[in-house]
């Protein structure tokens, strides 16, 4: 499957942005934490979400989706601990179940995270705030294991700012016994709809959203009602996709806050970018300025909007160096991006992007999900025609993107074959 696109057209009208798929990862997880019914909303119907209810419907979970963005979820038929989906591994966020399970039942076994291959991306801090719950944890036969006779608080520091660690050690911490502190801790938005979604259940966490959580052990968590935010990194998509499309869109249902990172730097660029309660405008102008970019936990700029910003650095104006500071080997689409005659030199996790007028259509396949995304809105912004293949990965993280792109007037479409591609050339001309 691929995307086939002719670039050129602005994109300009509305788009209505889907629920964190980020937050509801850790949040499905954490459902299954209570034998009571729990009815969440907003939830983005992508792949990874998918996978995510597929594996917890094998350990027992009842499942039940009572409509495209709704889930009522009971955890209290659960038969194993053991988590071996053929796709969890896949997928990094299966990880969240082993807090999940490990706080419920005190002990969890879940197969090791997979994930986009963006660098090494090891887990040795959500087990180091285990081992502090007085956890014992080991790897056997690719799974990891978490083991408690007791689980009882701790303080926990992080050697680095990781997103997963925090939400996962808050999980199994919501139903120790005592006190858990988290120093050092995520404050991206999604950490604190978790954090949000466990208190609605019962649990008693505090200071989520900034760099100490603390974490009183309860005995039991209840059903709840809970709708999920919305998608930082799907709003930053769209709004990046009208910066370098020339466009004017208005991405809808947002919190503008979580967006200030990039808001900045598309004014930075010369964007207009305007605020309302809950859209932000975005208007693209003929020439974007290039500037420099570096990525970092949240509140800094994120990571997941990296190449698609590096996608407007290549059509703007002078030289601007992106410096990607949380995962190593994030850069892997600018081979893809030269295809198209963008001029980058990546020196280590540094880019160097020269502008140039205008890419050329090319043929490309997507690396990893939002490179994939990325090389989407380079392909809507180019010069002919595009394709973007192994779309498979752009799915796992975008709901209907080619339908909502095409709701902004964008030239795109799925094609499964050299004949489907044909049928679109003719018809778009
Ligand atoms: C989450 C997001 C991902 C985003 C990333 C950073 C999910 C499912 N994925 O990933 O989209 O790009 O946050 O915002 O929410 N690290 C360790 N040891 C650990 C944990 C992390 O060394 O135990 C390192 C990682 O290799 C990375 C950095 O810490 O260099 C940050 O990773 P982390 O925040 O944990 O990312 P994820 O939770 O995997």
């Amino acid at each position: 499957m691929q995307y086939i696109m002719k670039g050129g057209n602005p994109l300009v009208g509305e788009v209505v942005i889907g629920g964190a798929k980020n937050a509801a990862l850790g949040i499905l997880a954490a459902a299954v934490m209570t034998d009571e019914t729990v009815v969440i909303d907003n939830l983005p119907d992508v792949r990874d979400i998918n996978v995510m209810l597929e594996a917890i419907a094998e350990i027992g979970v009842i499942v039940d989706r009572v409509g495209k963005h709704t889930v009522k979820i009971n955890g209290s038929n659960i038969h194993t601990v053991q988590v071996d989906n053929a796709y969890i591994r896949r997928m990094r966020a299966g990880y969240y179940l082993l807090g999940a399970l490990l706080g419920k039942y005190r002990h969890a076994e879940v197969a090791l995270p997979g994930g986009c291959d963006i660098g090494s991306r090891p887990i040795d801090q959500h087990l180091k705030g285990f081992r502090v719950l007085q956890a014992v944890t080991s790897v056997e036969y690719g799974r990891v294991i978490a083991d408690a006779k007791q689980l009882i608080g701790g303080h926990v520091y992080l050697d680095m700012v990781s997103v997963g660690a925090t939400i996962n050690i808050m999980l199994a911490a919501a139903l120790a016994s005592g006190s858990t502190i988290i120093e050092n801790a995520a404050k991206e938005p999604h950490v604190v709809d978790v954090a949000n979604f466990l208190n609605s259940m019962g649990a008693n966490i505090k200071g989520a959203g900034t760099d100490v959580i603390r974490i009183r052990g309860v005995e039991r968590l209840h059903g709840t009602e809970y709708s999920i935010i919305p998608d930082q990194i799907e709003a930053g998509t769209f709004m990046l996709a009208a910066a370098v499309t020339r466009g004017d869109v208005t991405v809808c249902n947002i919190i503008p806050k979580h967006m200030e990172a990039i808001s900045v730097k598309l004014q930075e660029m010369g964007c207009e970018v305007v605020e309302f309660d809950d859209s932000i405008r975005v208007v693209g102008k003929p020439k974007l300025q290039s500037c420099n970019v570096k990525t970092l936990p949240y509140p800094g700029f994120p990571t997941d909007m990296q190449p698609q910003i590096s996608v407007a650095l290549a059509l703007a104006e002078g030289t601007g160096i992106v410096t990607e500071s949380i995962f190593e080997n994030r850069f892997k689409y600018v081979d893809e991006l030269t295809k198209m005659g963008a001029q980058v030199k990546v020196e280590g996790n540094v880019a160097v992007i020269t502008g140039t007028n205008q890419l050329m259509g090319a043929e490309l396949v997507a690396p990893d999900l939002r490179a994939g995304a990325a090389l989407v809105m380079a392909g809507l912004a180019a010069e002919g025609f595009t394709t973007v293949d192994a779309i498979h990965y752009i799915l796992r993280g975008y709901e209907n993107f080619d339908e909502k792109l095409r709701g902004l007037g964008a030239e795109i479409d799925v094609i499964n074959d050299e004949r489907e591609a044909q049928k679109f050339r003719l018809r778009v001309g």
